[in-house]
C-alpha cells in the first residue's frame, strides 16, 4: 500500500505537489469512488483514474475471470471477442494476458495477469500444475475410462498424455477430469479417444485457484490476498 499522491507521482507525470493538488481538486478516483485525500493508502493494483483516465498500476495485476463460451482466450484476434474485451477500459493496455487457454466454447476459470514470470512458472510443463475440469459427455463414462485416464491416454494422433484422473458423477454422463499438462484440446481429445465426446467443458480449478462460483459468467475480480498467497507458494 502507498499514499495516493505518491502513487500518482510514481508515474513520472506529476510532481508530488502537483499530485496532491490534483487529488484535492477532486480529479482523482480510486476504484470508481472520487477521492480528495492525497494521504489515502492505495494498493499498487488499485484502479486509479485521473480525469477519468486510468493510470498504470504500480504492481502486477492478477484477475480471476469466469470465462463464458463464445469468447477467445487471446489478447486480440480479428473478428473475435476476446477475454480482454470483457474487462473494463482501465485493464486494456496494461499488458494483461491469460495464463493458459480455454477453447472458445469452454467456460470457467481463467487467470489474467501481466506478471510474466508467475504465468511462466504456472504454465511450464515441468511444473505439472493440476487443472480440473467439469465435463459432460455423449455416452457413459465407466471404470474402463477411469483406468485409461489413470494410465495415460494415447490420443488419436499417437500423442501420449501423462496420467490424469477421471471421476465420473452418478449416471456417467458428467465427470471431473484432472490433468497436469496442457496439450491442445487435451480433455476433449482424451475423452474422444475413449469414444465419449465432450459436449460441455468448464475449468473449475487451476493449480491452487478454485473458480469463485459467485462470479457470473463473464464477470471477474482481482485475486484476494489468500489466493495471491497460494498462487505464489505454488
Ligand atoms: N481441454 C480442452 O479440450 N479444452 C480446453 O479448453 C481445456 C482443456
Amino acid at each position: 500500500m502507498e499514499r495516493l499522491d505518491k502513487r500518482l507521482a510514481g508515474t513520472g507525470k506529476w510532481s508530488r505537489k502537483e499530485a496532491r493538488e490534483l487529488v484535492r481538486a477532486g480529479r482523482v478516483s480510486v476504484e470508481g469512488v472520487p477521492c480528495c485525500a492525497p494521504e489515502r493508502k492505495v494498493d499498487g493494483a488499485a484502479l486509479v483514474l485521473v480525469d477519468g483516465v486510468p493510470i498504470p498500476p504500480s504492481e502486477p495485476v492478477y484477475l480471476m475471470l469466469h470465462k463464458p463460451a463464445g469468447v477467445v482466450s487471446s489478447t486480440s484476434e480479428p473478428g473475435e471477442r476476446t477475454v480482454l474485451d470483457l474487462l473494463g477500459e482501465a485493464y486494456q493496455n496494461i499488458g494483461l494476458f491469460p495464463a493458459g487457454r480455454l477453447d472458445k466454447d469452454a467456460e470457467g476459470l481463467l487467470l489474467l495477469t501481466n506478471d510474466g514470470p508467475l504465468a511462466h512458472r504456472l504454465l511450464a510443463p515441468k511444473s505439472h500444475v493440476d487443472k480440473v475440469y467439469y465435463v459432460e459427455v455423449d455416452g457413459e463414462l465407466d471404470g474402463e475410462d477411469v483406468e485409461a485416464v489413470r494410465a495415460g491416454v494415447t490420443l488419436g494422433d499417437g500423442t501420449a498424455c501423462l496420467p490424469g484422473e477421471l471421476e465420473p458423477l452418478p449416471g456417467g454422463r458428467a465427470a471431473y477430469v484432472t490433468i497436469r499438462e496442457g496439450k491442445y484440446h487435451q480433455v476433449k481429445r482424451m475423452l474422444a479417444s475413449q469414444g465419449k465426446p465432450v459436449t460441455y467443458l468448464k475449468r473449475v480449478r487451476f493449480g491452487p485457484l478454485v473458480l469463485d462460483e459467485g462470479l457470473a459468467k463473464g464477470d471477474w475480480r482481482p485475486l484476494n490476498d489468500r489466493e495471491l498467497e497460494v498462487v505464489f507458494s505454488q
